[in-house]
């Protein structure tokens, strides 16, 4: 794909707190009587083309496979934007941009229907978050919510109605490189963090000027493409789409989200795009979906080579028939619906019925009651990068680190004696953090470890620095693939020199941004170039190493993992990243971060996930007929779940309310927890049950429930949870989401591998 923008630029802001109001429009419903009544009066003024028109989604800035757009052809958009052959655009950004764009359709069309239009804000929009994957590992819906709520409110100062965002894709296979978009491997974690996202966007009202409507994406099962490589099929089960890959969307539909993006792939030889199953019956049949379905980009028109469709017609016939609401990009439904309903292949009221979803968003966001409200050059100027959002990155920042080893309590450390060496590409690195899919981040604009770390230590400890080699050479953009550096050792000496000057090296290493992201899977995902040999070179002249492991997805990392005393797993922190990992590396904030994904011993190994089932063989000894492989275990090297703490945490024996729960009854679950170390920590406690025996088999263990507890030294507190038939309900062999009787185990415990046990019954 190429990105080549031609038209529209943005100020940059600045300054400013804007407050945190964190609304919630959960369990809301789309519709309101006001506003249908709205929809239907104009849908009723409305030709047939103009109907057509707002399924048809431009973006302002690209062209899929060929060179830039031929001088001319954004003419010819525009014209059709005057005429209201247009409802949406995405890649306009910028509040005068957007006003001008939204001119076009207002002030000229002969119904004045506003645009809705959107961008892929997925991290932040120029204050940068977390790589949402980083920010899942916080386990903290407040911190997740408070984080889509900034980038919301940047957006919507910078003329944006509509974030495609949150990715709500599950994936079990790290060599996707749209892992870093999502939150990890879990339904149930996945399912929450969704909610919390999309309540962040949308706030308490859609027609805020600091909301935006959000988008779950994409629907569905994205991320089981096969052997993780981008696009690829996808083949799975009914019970997998439904008990792993569904729940998030699910969850974002319950939590109101205004709409959903379908999907590149195919489930079981029907592309998402065309599928009647997903989004006619389950999206907006079951689950009552009231808002609109956008196609992902061309979509439509890829049903051609996915060789489903002859040609256009066929594909905006099978697309509009799905429940595909709005075109992006393919330009299929305004080309070839007209003629289609004409010829009866297609009936108008399906048209209306995606036409009246999209009105209705429109309504909702306020659009027509001020077209121009988002795009204020005043709000932009004072409200994008302003303190209080950048405050609020380091926040979710920190509390996104997971200390995967600390060996003889070598973190935290001492900032006000010694010499600390910081080494490695991405230690004085600006552009890294800021991650794949960045919205309208400014390169180089991170704050790198190097520059977190001197600002902490100050003049009281002496900071070397040595790169010790390049990560990536060439350009590092959104649209290549990066190079690696293979070969270049030149800067090794200096390095190793500068480690034995120091009391303690840290080592930054790990991914370049744009290791991952859409297009980027990757077969290896260990260290790329030279890193492996410069991290053994390091060691090997200090021992005392922390490693700052900055990546998009979990790395293989086992030689580290053996060998340095300490690794704190960074992802890509965003703007603030430096800072919030200096607060980590010196005790000014304990590290609580989990892992919401499994961090493999091999690539050989993926898809590697802790909810998986039993096999009928799942133990065996010396005779090789048993689940495994003969040259690797099974096990990951640090499980779901897994993420240590400066302080350490005692768990009691559980205590059940009662041996048994009835159908639509509920149980707790207690258990003591105890902060036994030196510092203030927070830990997630998580709840993992397994349902024994159902009429489909069931995962070895499934996480149900977490808390976030915050315990000073010496504390302890008992923490419940309420376990309810409902929550152990699945999608059965009976076709129905249900809960089954039977016998269940029950854990609590500080990962998905360790826990206390317990049994109860379902009646
Ligand atoms: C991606 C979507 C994204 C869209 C618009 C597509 O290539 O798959 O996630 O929202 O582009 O940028």
């Amino acid at each position: 794909m190429k990105y080549i923008r031609f038209e529209f630029g943005v100020a940059l802001g600045v300054v400013l707190l804007v407050s945190l109001c964190i609304g919630s429009i959960s369990g809301q419903s789309l519709i309101d009587p006001a506003i249908e009544a709205k929809v239907d009066s104009l849908l009723g003024k409305m030709t047939l083309e103009e109907k057509i028109g707002q399924l048809n989604q431009y973006s302002s800035t690209f062209d899929v496979t060929g060179p830039a757009p031929a001088a001319g052809s954004n003419k010819i958009r525009y014209e059709q934007i005057r005429k209201g052959q247009v409802g949406s655009m995405l890649n306009v950004v910028g509040a005068d941009a957007t006003r001008r764009a939204q001119q076009l359709a207002v002030e000229n069309s002969r119904l004045g229907i506003p645009l809705i239009l959107g961008l892929d804000v997925v991290h932040g929009y120029r204050t940068m978050f977390p790589i949402p994957l980083g920010e899942a590992a916080s386990w903290d819906l407040d911190a997740i919510e408070a984080s889509a709520r900034v980038a919301g409110t940047e957006a919507a100062a910078a003329g944006l109605h509509w974030t495609f965002a949150p990715m709500v894709d599950i994936c079990r296979d790290a060599r996707w490189g749209r892992i870093m978009e999502g939150a990890g491997e879990d339904p149930h974690l996945g399912a929450q963090v969704a909610a919390a996202r999309v309540k962040g966007f949308q706030g308490s009202s859609l027609s805020a000027l600091d909301t935006i409507a959000a988008c779950a994406k994409h629907y569905a099962a994205y991320g089981f493409a096969e052997a993780g490589r981008d696009y690829n099929t996808v083949d799975i089960s009914i019970q997998t789409l439904r008990n792993i890959a569904l729940p998030p969307f699910k969850a974002a539909v319950d939590a109101g989200v205004a709409t959903l993006m379908n999907a590149f792939n195919e489930i079981g030889g029907v592309p998402a795009t065309a599928s009647v199953h997903l989004q006619r019956k389950i999206l907006k049949g079951e689950w009552e979906f009231d808002g609109f379905v956008v196609s992902d980009w061309g979509s439509i028109g890829e049903l051609i080579t996915h060789g489903i469709a002859k040609d256009n017609v066929d594909a905006a016939l099978l697309a509009i028939t799905a429940g595909s609401d709005m075109d992006m990009e393919s330009s299929a439904y305004v080309q070839t619906l007209a003629d289609l309903v004409k010829s009866g292949r297609v009936e108008e009221k399906l048209i209306d019925d995606s036409v009246r979803r999209i009105l209705r968003i429109k309504f909702l966001l306020g659009l027509f009651d001020a077209p121009y409200g988002y795009s204020n050059n005043e709000r932009e100027e004072q409200v994008i990068l302003s303190a209080g959002h950048l405050l609020t990155s380091r926040d979710i920042a920190r509390k996104s680190i997971v200390l995967l080893k600390n060996d003889g309590n070598l973190l935290p450390l001492n900032k006000n004696r010694g010499t600390i060496a910081v080494i490695g590409p991405l230690a004085a690195d600006k552009d890294a953090p800021l991650g794949s899919w960045r919205a309208q981040a400014i390169t180089n604009s991170a704050v790198s470890l190097l520059e977190g770390i001197n600002e902490a230590v100050g003049s009281n400890a002496r900071v070397l620095y040595s790169e010790g080699a390049k990560l990536a050479i060439g350009q590092r953009n959104f649209l290549q693939s990066s190079t690696y550096n293979e070969n270049d050792k030149s800067g090794f000496q200096a390095a190793v020199e500068t480690a034995q000057k120091a009391d303690v090296v840290v080592l930054a290493i790990g991914e370049d941004a744009w290791q991952t992201g859409e297009g980027r899977s990757q077969v290896e995902i260990g260290l790329k170039g030279v890193q492996e040999e410069l991290l053994k070179e390091i060691y090997k002249a200090n021992k005392n190493v922390v490693v700052v492991l900055m990546a998009g997805r979990p790395l293989v990392i086992n030689w580290m993992a053996e060998n340095v005393p300490a690794i704190l797993n960074t992802w890509h922190l965003g703007s603030q990243a430096g800072h919030a990992i200096a607060d980590v590396l010196f005790g000014d904030y304990n590290p609580s971060g989990k892992l919401p994904v499994s961090f493999p011993r091999h690539g050989g190994q993926l898809p590697l996930y802790y909810n998986h089932k039993s096999t009928g063989r799942p133990t065996g000894g010396s005779i090789v007929f048993w689940s495994h492989y003969t040259d690797a275990l099974n096990t990951p090297l640090y499980p779901f779940g897994f993420g240590l703490s400066y302080t350490n945490f005692e768990y009691s024996d559980i205590r059940l309310s009662s041996e048994t729960i009835d159908m639509g009854g509920e149980l707790r679950v207690t258990v003591g927890l105890t902060n036994t170390g030196k510092r203030a920590g927070a830990e997630v406690v998580q709840l993992y049950v397994r349902d024994l025996v159902g009429s489909v088999t069931r995962p070895v263990k499934e996480l149900k429930g977490f808390q976030k507890i915050e315990l000073a030294s010496g504390q302890n507190r008992e923490v419940t949870f309420t376990l309810t038939s409902e929550k152990l309900a699945f999608y059965t062999r009976n076709g129905k989401w249900e809960a089954e009787p039977g016998r269940f185990k029950v854990w609590v415990g500080t990962n998905s591998q360790e826990g206390k046990e317990a049994e109860f019954a379902l009646h």
